[in-house]
């Protein structure tokens, strides 16, 4: 019997260490928009003339203080520390390699590329090795294509957003960045 039970212990602890040491190799990390606007220049430009490029600057104490007061927020404090704030104005907030604060990782914040396409380390990596990359690969290494990811969106626009505007799944899709044709199939 006491056999049986170290037999057990010793599977049970490679099992979990197998599963631990799997998840880490499989995480890949936030490397925030710099490195995605060196390959997707339209795309950048687009986002960076919508709200979400500058979605941080509405943590700072005094912006938009009518929508803030409105919202029952008080338009004078400085949330740009607060946690509860920076999970959506961020990107990858409590993530590997996501944003931790200005002073340590001024490069994540505001709501870039890596909020809606997933962590880009490792599919980064991918679309500059294989231009023709197939679109099964490039998910199994963190992409996310947005049409297919309604959660990703309402983790940010659903209930607890102090601010809850009217969210329209198809219509925000549209209203993202514009949209340029792509190169290649998959
Ligand atoms: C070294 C260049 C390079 C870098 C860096 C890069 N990409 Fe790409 N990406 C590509 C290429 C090439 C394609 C395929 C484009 C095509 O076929 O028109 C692509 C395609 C995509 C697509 C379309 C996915 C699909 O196949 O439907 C998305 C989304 C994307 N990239 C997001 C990102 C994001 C976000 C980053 C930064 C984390 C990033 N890329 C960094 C080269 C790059
Ligand atoms: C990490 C949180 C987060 C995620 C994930 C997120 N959003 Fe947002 N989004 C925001 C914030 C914050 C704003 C407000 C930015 C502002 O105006 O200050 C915003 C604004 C927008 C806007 C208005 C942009 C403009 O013109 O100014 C659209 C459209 C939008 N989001 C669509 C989407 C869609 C579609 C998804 C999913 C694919 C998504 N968002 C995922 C946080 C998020
Ligand atoms: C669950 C995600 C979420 C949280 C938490 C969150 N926000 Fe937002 N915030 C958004 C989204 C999404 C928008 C865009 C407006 C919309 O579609 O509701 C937004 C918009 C705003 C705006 C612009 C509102 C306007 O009408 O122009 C301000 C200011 C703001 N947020 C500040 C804050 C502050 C301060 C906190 C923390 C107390 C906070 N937000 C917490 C997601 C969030
Ligand atoms: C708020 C969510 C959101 C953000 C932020 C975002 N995208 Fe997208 N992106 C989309 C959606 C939606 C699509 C369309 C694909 C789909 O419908 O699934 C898309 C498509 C793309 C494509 C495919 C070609 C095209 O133009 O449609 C590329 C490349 C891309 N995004 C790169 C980027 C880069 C680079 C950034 C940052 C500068 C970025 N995206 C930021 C939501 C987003």
């Amino acid at each position: 019997m006491k056999k049986i039970l170290i037999g057990f212990i010793v599977v049970l602890f490679v099992a979990v260490t197998v599963i631990a040491f799997t998840a880490v190799a499989d995480a890949a990390d936030y490397i925030g928009v710099k490195k995605c606007k060196a390959c997707h220049m339209k795309q950048y430009k687009s986002w960076k003339k919508t709200g979400l490029a500058t979605a941080f600057e509405n943590l700072k104490p005094g912006v938009k203080a009518d929508a803030k007061k409105k919202a029952g927020l008080d338009a004078d404090k400085d949330y740009t520390t607060d946690a509860k704030c920076l999970k959506c104005h961020t990107t990858g907030y409590g993530k590997s390699g996501g944003f931790k604060s200005l002073a340590e990782t001024p490069k994540l914040a505001g709501v870039q590329c890596e909020s809606c396409h997933g962590p880009g380390s490792e599919y980064k990596v991918l679309m500059k090795k294989d231009k023709k990359y197939k679109i099964a690969d490039a998910k199994a290494k963190g992409l996310i294509v947005p049409s297919e990811d309604e959660k990703g969106c309402m983790a940010c626009h659903g209930a607890d957003n102090p601010f809850k505007g009217k969210f329209n799944f198809k219509e925000g899709l549209e209203k993202t960045h514009a949209h340029f044709p792509m190169k290649h199939e998959h």
